[in-house]
């Protein structure tokens, strides 16, 4: 089965000179719930909003649902829904005429059903007779994911839908795209949330300078942040790690007098009690024991220095 969305050799050069985006490859499966993660100006704003053509690349070429973002922008653009960073909306306009306006911009057939359900999901039904201006951030903020749903889009992309907003709007978010994920809506998000790239995403990737630096399924990943380091202090220090320790795979210090002990918090078997034991019967003793834990930060810190080196 060929991606929903292919974005080959992607590079994306602002005026001025700044280059946002360095040859990005990626393919997005029809159905999968994607979560890019990067830290403020990593680039993620201008490659969703290349792919849903409203940002020109400078040399590279995407497609969605196999029409060609530029060449067939239409049809491309047509299948896409784009939940923006920013709020955008007209002031004085009516929620419902906002959101039905929008599906009409797609031709697509009214169908006032259909955005019933979409502001009941989003808990603006009571609100589908105000006008913007009246609306809370929040508010503005369901506003927007019921105008990218309104053409009933196979792509969703969601820029950071959930920065700044109160609990009870990202909970409402996280079951809508659980329903839509049995509606077989494929979703891409940008998130700075771990907790959020947790609860909903398939498959996570970490973008920086405008480069992908990893693309990994959420499970393994989460099984590298369930990775906890244990340091071991030594009253004395050791030349050598004892063979009777062999199988811990200890890392000795370069001054022999810490041990550092990596093991996987999900396990059932951590191997802390009998390595603990074993080090008293090899007769070396422990001044200190701390442990700790590698996050995604830490995960996402050592990408980007590899990267830049
Ligand atoms: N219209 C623009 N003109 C020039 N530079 C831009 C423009 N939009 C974004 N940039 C720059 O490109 C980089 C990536 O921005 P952006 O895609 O918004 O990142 P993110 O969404 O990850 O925070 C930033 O350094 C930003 O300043
Ligand atoms: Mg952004």
């Amino acid at each position: 089965m060929s991606a929903i969305v292919q974005v080959r050799d992607l590079q994306k050069t602002y005026d001025g000179g700044f280059e946002a985006l360095k040859r990005v490859n990626l393919d997005i499966e029809e159905g999968e719930i994607l979560a890019l993660l990067g830290p403020n100006g990593a680039g993620k704003t201008t490659l969703i909003s290349t792919i849903c053509g409203i940002t020109t690349p400078t040399s590279g070429s995407i497609s969605v649902g196999g029409h060609d973002v530029i060449d067939d922008f239409r049809r491309a653009r047509r299948l896409v829904g784009l939940v923006p960073q920013e709020i955008n909306l007209e002031p004085f306009e009516f929620v419902m005429n906002t959101v039905r306006f929008s599906r009409g911009l797609f031709g697509k057939g009214r169908n006032d059903a259909y955005l019933e359900q979409i502001l009941k999901d989003l808990s603006l039904w009571d609100k589908r007779g105000g006008r913007i201006a009246e609306l809370s951030g929040g508010m503005k903020r369901r506003v927007l994911i019921a105008k990218a749903l309104s053409h009933e889009p196979r792509v969703l992309f969601l820029d950071e839908p959930t920065a700044g907003v109160d609990v009870e709007l990202r909970k409402d978010m996280w079951q809508l795209v659980e329903r839509l994920r049995k509606d077989g809506v494929t979703i891409i998000l940008t998130t700075h949330y771990i907790e959020e790239a947790e609860a909903i995403a398939d498959r996570v990737g970490v973008i920086n300078k405008g480069e992908i630096l990893l693309i990994e399924d959420k499970a393994a990943l989460m099984s590298r942040m369930g990775q906890k380091e244990m340091r071991i202090e030594l009253t004395e220090s050791i030349e050598t790690v004892p063979e009777s320790l062999g199988d811990y795979d200890l890392v000795r210090s370069n001054d022999g007098r810490v041990l550092t002990y990596a093991y996987q918090t999900t396990s059932t078997r951590t191997g802390i009690t009998s390595l603990l034991k074993d080090l008293q019967a090899a007769g070396i003793g422990l001044r200190d024991v701390q442990t700790s834990q590698s996050s995604l930060e830490d995960i996402f810190v050592n990408l980007v220095k590899e990267s830049a080196k």
